[in-house]
C-alpha cells in the first residue's frame, strides 16, 4: 500500500525525533539565550514511548516508508536507545535503511552499542576544524577534538559516516576549505547545509546564507569535482565526487535550489505529533490518539490522509514570500529534527 500527497510525491522516508532536547547550544538550531535554563522541554511522559515508537514505524513501513533516521535534539540523550533500535529492526524486518543524525559528543560511549544494534549509518554535525569558531557555534565551548573523537569511533565500530557543515556567511565560510580538506583526506563524505529559516529564534537572514554553488567553485578551483548521479528519487543532497577518487562531497541546497518537488519525508516529533514539513506550523497528533485507544486502521486512515492533502513546498515558496512566512509560527528544528 503507498500513499501520494496533491503533488504526486510518495511517502518513503520517516525521520523520528526521539528527544527535544541537546547536550549543544548550536546558533543556528537552539540558540542559548533562547533555550536557557527554564526553556520548557517536553516532560518524559510526553514522549512517546518505545513500544508506541516502534508502533508507528510498522504502521508507516506499511505505506511505503523504506528509510527511518533518528533524529533529536540529540537522539543519544534518550535512555536506551540503541536497545529501541533492536527491538524495532526485529519487529519492522522490512525496514533495509536506518540511520542516525547526531552531533557526535556521546558516540566514543554508543557507536559500537549502535552497530552492534544494527544501525547502519551516522550523520555527525561538525561546522569547523577552528576551537573558536566551533566552541562559538556550538553555544557550549566544546572544540571539535571531541566530535572528531566521536567520529573515530563511529569509525572504528563500522558504522557508514558522513559529516553535516552548516555554513553561515562570515562565521563560518573561512573554514569550507579546511574542512573539505580534512574529510577528503579521511575519505569521509562532507556535506554542506545552507543556514536556514527553520523555526523562529535563529536570527535567519538571506544575506547569512552561502550559496552552495559559490562553495563548490571554491573547492573545485583547489581540488577538482565531478558530479555523480543521485543515489534514489528525491535525494536530499547533490552529491559530487573528487575527480580521480571516489571520495564525495555533498551540497543541500533548500534555500537556493530548493528541493520540494521531489519530497517524500514525513517526521514525527518526540511527542508523536506527523508534520509533513520541516516548516510547518501544526501537526497532526498520532499519539494521542493511541492513547485514546485507536487501532492500526485507524491509524493507517489517519496517517494516509494527512499524507495525501499534503500540499507543503515551503522552501519553494520561501524567497517570493519572504515577509509574510517569517511571520508565521513555525516548529523548532530541536523539536522535530533536521
Ligand atoms: P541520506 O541521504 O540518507 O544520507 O540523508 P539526508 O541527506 O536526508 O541527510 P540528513 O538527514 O543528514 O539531512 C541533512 C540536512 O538537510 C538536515 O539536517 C536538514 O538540515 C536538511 N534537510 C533534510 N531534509 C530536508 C527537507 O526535507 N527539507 C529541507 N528544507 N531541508 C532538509
Ligand atoms: N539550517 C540548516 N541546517 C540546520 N540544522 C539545524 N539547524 C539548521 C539550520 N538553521 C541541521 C544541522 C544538523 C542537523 C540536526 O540539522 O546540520 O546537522
Ligand atoms: Fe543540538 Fe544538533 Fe541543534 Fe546543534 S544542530 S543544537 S547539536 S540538535
Ligand atoms: Fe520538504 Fe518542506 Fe523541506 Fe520542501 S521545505 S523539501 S516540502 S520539508
Amino acid at each position: 500500500m503507498t500513499v501520494s500527497d496533491t503533488l504526486g510525491r510518495p511517502l518513503q522516508d520517516l525521520r523520528i525525533s526521539v528527544i527535544d532536547r541537546c547536550n549543544l547550544r548550536c546558533t543556528y538550531c537552539m540558540p542559548a539565550d533562547v533555550f536557557g535554563p527554564d526553556y520548557a522541554f517536553l516532560p518524559q511522559s510526553a514522549l512517546l514511548s518505545f513500544s508506541e515508537m516502534t508502533r508507528l514505524v510498522k504502521l508507516f513501513v506499511q505505506l511505503g516508508v523504506k528509510k527511518l533516521r533518528i533524529t533529536g535534539g540529540e537522539p543519544l540523550l534518550r535512555v536506551g536507545l540503541d536497545g529501541w533500535i533492536k527491538d524495532v529492526l526485529q519487529a519492522v524486518p522490512e525496514l533495509n535503511d536506518i540511520a542516525m543524525t547526531t552531533n557526535g559528543l556521546l558516540l566514543p560511549r554508543y557507536a559500537q552499542r549502535l552497530k552492534e544494534a544494527g544501525l547502519k549509518r551516522v550523520t555527525v554535525s561538525l561546522d569547523s576544524l577552528d576551537e573558536a569558531t566551533f566552541g562559538a557555534m556550538n553555544g557550549r565551548g566544546i572544540v571539535p577534538q571531541r566530535i572528531i573523537e566521536g567520529i573515530d569511533a563511529a569509525v572504528a565500530a563500522g558504522l557508514e559516516v558522513k559529516i553535516n557543515m552548516v555554513v553561515k556567511r562570515g562565521v563560518n565560510d573561512l573554514d569550507i576549505l579546511p574542512m573539505a580538506r580534512y574529510f577528503r583526506e579521511r575519505d569521509l563524505t562532507l556535506r554542506f547545509i545552507e543556514f536556514m529559516d527553520v523555526g523562529n529564534a535563529n536570527g535567519w537572514r538571506l544575506d547569512h546564507v552561502v550559496p552552495s554553488q559559490e562553495i563548490l567553485q571554491m573547492i573545485d578551483r583547489e581540488m577538482p569535482l565531478e558530479p555523480v548521479h543521485p543515489n534514489y528519487f528525491g535525494e536530499v543532497a547533490k552529491r559530487y565526487r573528487y575527480k580521480g577518487t571516489t571520495t564525495e562531497i555533498g551540497f543541500i541546497t533548500s534555500v537556493t535550489q530548493a528541493f520540494c518537488s521531489t519530497c517524500t519525508r514525513a517526521r514525527l516529533s518526540a511527542d508523536g505529533k506527523l508534520f509533513t514539513c520541516l516548516f510547518a506550523s501544526d501537526g497532526t497528533d498520532l499519539k494521542q490518539s493511541m492513547r485514546d485507544g485507536a487501532d492500526d486502521e485507524t491509524l493507517l486512515t489517519i496517517i494516509r490522509k494527512t499524507w495525501s492533502v499534503r500540499r507543503d513546498r515551503y522552501s519553494e515558496i520561501r524567497l517570493s514570500e519572504t515577509a509574510e512566512l517569517q511571520k508565521r509560527k513555525k516548529i523548532e528544528m530541536s523539536y522535530i529534527g533536521g
